[in-house]
């Protein structure tokens, strides 16, 4: 072996050992990604497509255009190592609705028969308009052009969470004020739109979120309180349609999610565990670009879901073990 290739080769194993090991992951700090910069993914939401997570949120970077709304993707291979890959959504007001018009808790599905990447984001102007924004790329990491906006089945929709079985359904979760609730709607065989209600789950909640675990499923949300943190509350059911349980509270009611608003559950199955992340935002809504994220391995199991207290833990992405330092 030539020096050259024996470097090389210690490279390939110490890269492997890296991406391998379980990797510390700091609730509430500042996420730093490859280019030294504090992550732009808020009101996010997380896939899986081969070995990599792409996790895409709203990009409140200070001083962007103001006149435009921008999502941006990075990329993980073991959701500790974020690396930037493109300001995916760059949206310069598709329908003339003025300079008040917002893009929030974008998400992307992706459609295996169209070969398509399908960005649903809460779209809206003054939070009246109350519709969802739809964007498609050939690619996973834009850029993604503007298609359309609609109300879900004709129905207001706000916060909006995504959904994706184990058979590889994806469903749409959409907050409607009017119905004092919030629906699980499946989305058409191209995904371009929403096809059918599942379940309109008669909670006010928002930034809602969905966990297909051990036969059950877990629905999680939080209250009406715009940017306040406000306790998180769970219901479980055996099917989507249900009917649900009813809502119990994530963690003690007086700790207000620990500063977090949900925004997804990420299921992490591995050779030995299978873990739930719980992926929330502590919004500042004065300094956007400096709001947090708060994941944390959630206690799940038999109807139960808990967030314990933030602290600092470790999650192997290949094995699928989550540990909680003390
Ligand atoms: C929250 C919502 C956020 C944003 C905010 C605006 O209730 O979860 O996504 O819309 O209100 O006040």
């Amino acid at each position: 072996m030539t020096i050259t290739k024996y470097l090389a080769a210690l490279v390939l194993l110490a890269a492997v050992g890296v991406w391998a090991a379980a990797q510390t992951i700091k609730p509430g700090e500042i996420w730093l990604d490859n280019r030294g910069q504090h992550i732009q993914a808020h009101g996010g939401g997380i896939i899986k497509l081969g070995d990599t997570y792409y996790w895409f949120g709203e990009d409140r970077t200070q001083g962007l255009d103001p006149s435009k709304k921008f999502v941006s993707c990075y990329s993980s291979k073991d959701l500790a190592n974020w690396t930037f890959r493109n300001q995916v959504l760059k949206l310069s007001d598709p329908e003339n609705l003025g300079r008040r018009f917002v893009v929030e808790r974008p998400k992307v599905f992706y459609n295996a028969k169209t070969k398509k990447y399908v960005m649903y984001m809460h779209f809206d102007v003054n939070y009246a308009l109350a519709r969802v924004g739809v964007a498609t790329s050939d690619t996973v990491d834009g850029d993604y052009k503007f298609v359309t906006s609609f109300r879900p089945l004709g129905q207001e929709s706000r916060d909006i969470g995504q959904f994706i079985d184990d058979d590889g359904s994806a469903y749409l979760i959409f907050e409607d004020r009017p119905a004092k609730g919030f629906h699980i709607a499946k989305l058409s065989d191209d995904y371009l739109t929403v096809e059918k209600d599942v379940c309109l789950i008669r909670a006010p909640l928002e930034g809602g979120a969905i966990v297909h675990y051990k036969g059950l499923y877990y629905a999680l949300g939080s209250a009406l309180t715009g940017w306040k943190p406000n306790p998180n509350k769970y219901a479980t059911a055996t099917s989507l349609e249900g009917p649900w349980s009813e809502f119990k509270d994530i963690a003690p009611p007086e700790a207000n999610t620990y500063g977090s608003q949900s925004t997804m559950l990420l299921k992490v199955v591995g050779t030995k565990a299978t873990t739930v992340i719980f992926m929330g935002d502590m919004w500042k809504p004065q300094t956007q670009w400096d709001s947090r994220y708060l994941w944390m391995p959630v206690e799940i199991g038999d109807g139960k879901l808990r967030l314990p207290e933030p602290k600092e833990f470790t999650i192997d992405v290949v094995t699928g073990e989550a540990v909680i330092k003390k």
